[in-house]
């Protein structure tokens, strides 16, 4: 079983890797990644060589259909988990282009290559061939205060990041359709965990309490996501690839809701009994209210009834546990964020919060 993983050096993608060298013996994985600003080697140091012989890195770009070619050539790929995005809802707003190039292009080329390799292999061999497209709750829009997103709710994406994903699950399901390309798609809801790139809430946030910079909430702090551990979405994925039926799409999600502002005096918490106050004050005096996201989706829920009746999966970790196991994580890995907050960082970082920070 060769498994090309597109991403694999970023967040989830590499928590994938590692989750599945580990849990099936016989897996040899490819992981096909650009390196983007989210891609780190540093993510998957030691997959290289705890699994020399099952791991392979090809640095390049998902939207390159020459480089698709030559790694399907090579590698005789039977399943591929289509991580590659740009994933970042606020980069999206400060620039939408590269999310129109990487997750829409970057998914044609892909289905492309595949519909190409696998229709020519002899008949029946097609059978185990299987395309994992990884999408997110956010496709769907915005919940008001109730309700819960199902699989067959309509799709009503409202940023760049989210119009590109949908975009790309149109793809996705044409190939089905039109092909028979064996293809599934997973909507998730929003994952925590190790190795998550520090621009996103929970990290952003460990990193600023740490540090004793300010806490930038956006509007109110009463917008609201839904927490999924990453490992329990890692267990998820590979029960859909080995249990999932081509042409269904199934929604992952913790069922833990939680309010912005609610998460974030949690870790405040957490770091404040760790390491004690931050100069004699509570780090929740570090939160500061700043203008909102253009386009804020509310509140983002979803019935996970389906996988959980037909692939028995359900959530494991509580969020009580994994926040603080989240945030160990990142007191014991310094050195992790340090490396990546580069100035690359630092120039988004005064683009996004500079004039929010200052009250503009
Ligand atoms: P991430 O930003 O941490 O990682 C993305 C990875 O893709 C990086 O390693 C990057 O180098 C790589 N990449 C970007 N453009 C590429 C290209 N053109 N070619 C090859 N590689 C490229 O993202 P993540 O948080 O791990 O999310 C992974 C997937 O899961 C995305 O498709 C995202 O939409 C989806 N998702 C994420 C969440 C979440 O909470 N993080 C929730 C639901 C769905
Ligand atoms: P984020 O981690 O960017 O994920 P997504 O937008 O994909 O859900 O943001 C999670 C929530 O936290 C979202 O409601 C926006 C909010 N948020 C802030 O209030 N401040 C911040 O600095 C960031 C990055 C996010």
């Amino acid at each position: 079983m060769v498994i090309l993983v597109t991403g694999g050096c970023g967040f989830i993608g590499s928590n994938f890797v590692r989750y599945v060298l580990e849990a099936r013996k016989k897996a040899k994985v490819v992981n096909l990644d650009l390196l983007t600003y989210a891609g780190n080697l540093a993510n998957l140091e030691d997959v290289q060589d705890v699994f020399a012989g099952r791991y392979h890195f090809v640095r390049g770009d998902v939207a390159d259909k020459g480089l698709l070619k030559q790694v399907f050539e090579q590698f005789g790929i039977d399943w591929v988990v289509h991580f590659a995005a740009e994933s970042h809802v606020d980069r999206s707003i400060l620039g939408p282009e590269a999310f129109i190039k990487t997750n829409i292009y970057g998914t044609f080329h892909l289905l492309e290559t595949c519909r190409q390799f696998w229709s020519k292999s002899p008949r029946g061999e097609n059978a185990e061939k299987r395309f994992l497209h990884i999408s997110t709750d956010e496709v769907y829009g915005s919940l008001g205060r109730t309700g819960f997103f199902t699989e067959g709710s309509p799709y009503l994406p409202s940023s760049p990041y989210s119009a590109s994903k949908a975009g790309s699950d149109h793809l996705v399901h044409a190939y089905f359709h039109t092909y028979g390309l064996p293809a599934m798609i997973t909507h998730s809801s929003n994952n925590y965990g190790p190795y998550q790139f520090p621009e996103k809430l929970i990290p952003l946030m460990i990193n600023n309490a740490k540090n004793g910079l300010p806490l930038p909430v956006y509007g109110d702090g009463k917008n609201v996501r839904d927490w999924l551990y990453v490992g329990d979405h890692c267990k998820a994925l590979l029960a859909v690839l080995e249990k999932g039926t081509p042409g269904e799409k199934y929604n992952i999600g913790g069922n833990c809701e939680k309010e912005n502002l609610e998460l974030v005096n949690l870790i405040c918490d957490y770091l404040d009994e760790k390491l004690g106050f931050n100069q004699d004050r509570s780090r929740k005096k570090l939160i500061r209210f700043v203008a909102d996201r253009p386009g804020h989706d509310r509140r983002y829920a979803l019935d996970t009834a389906k996988i959980n009746r037909s692939l028995g999966w359900k959530p494991e970790v509580v969020f009580e546990k994994g926040i603080r196991q989240t945030v160990d994580w990142y007191l014991a890995h310094s050195g992790w964020v340090e490396n990546i907050l580069d100035g690359s960082y630092m120039e988004y970082y005064q683009e996004q919060y500079g004039a929010r920070l200052n009250g503009r």
